[in-house]
């Protein structure tokens, strides 16, 4: 007896391969976000334009303890060669935050959305920030608007603590507002 056909929404889970970035990847990290960045303009805080004219060299703050030691990491998700997806997770040195870290910088790539590579970056950076012991929370910030985000982030377990009105203004003119996002890590 023949398998019945899957459905037309169906398609394998890609075969990730998830591990931070190390000096190599910079250029195909640079890659990824620019084309990121271009394409999702309302998702991103960070814009094409300014971000197109750096070079790939000025993301080693992006690797761990970069950028003065603000970078915790940068994960990044392959299949085969190609990379695919990347999230990275920031906090500060002075001793009043030291216990807040910062999600920035989520994305998969377009063709590959809605098949749990999102998940699979977020979940495999909150087991790394959980073996942290001075980290007890992790912040983000979502445009309002960013639906399958917002699901992903919730998923996950984190709540809306607030909104932003008005939190970025994009080049066409449009004024989008952000959701402020938390999640205590040993709750
Ligand atoms: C947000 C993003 C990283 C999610 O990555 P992903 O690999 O698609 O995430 P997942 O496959 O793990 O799916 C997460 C959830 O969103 C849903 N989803 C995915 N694409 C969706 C879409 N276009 N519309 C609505 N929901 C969607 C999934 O079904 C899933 O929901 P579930 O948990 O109920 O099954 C990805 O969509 C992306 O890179 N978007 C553009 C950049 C961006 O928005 N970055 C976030 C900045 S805060």
């Amino acid at each position: 007896m023949s398998s019945p056909a899957p459905p037309a929404a169906w398609s394998p889970k890609p075969d990730a391969q998830i591990r931070p970035m190390h000096t190599a990847d910079l250029a195909a990290y640079k890659g990824l976000r620019d084309a990121m960045l271009a394409r999702h303009p309302e998702a991103f805080t960070s814009d094409y334009e300014t971000e197109l004219l750096r070079d790939a060299d000025s993301y080693r703050s992006r690797l761990s303890g970069g950028n003065g030691g603000h970078c915790l990491f940068t994960l990044l998700a392959w299949v085969g060669p190609e990379l695919v997806g990347a999230i990275s997770c920031e906090h500060e040195a002075r001793l009043k935050v030291r216990h807040v870290a910062h999600i920035v910088g989520m994305m998969v790539r377009d063709d590959l959305h809605g098949q749990g590579l999102g998940h699979q970056l977020l979940s495999r950076s909150l087991t790394l920030l959980r073996g942290e012991a001075v980290l007890e929370l992790v912040t983000l910030s979502v445009t309002s608007s960013n639906t399958a985000a917002i699901k992903l982030y919730e998923r996950c377990g984190f709540q809306r603590h607030g909104r932003l009105p008005g939190a970025i203004r994009l080049a066409d003119g449009r004024i989008l507002d952000k959701d402020l996002m938390s999640l205590r890590l040993h709750s």
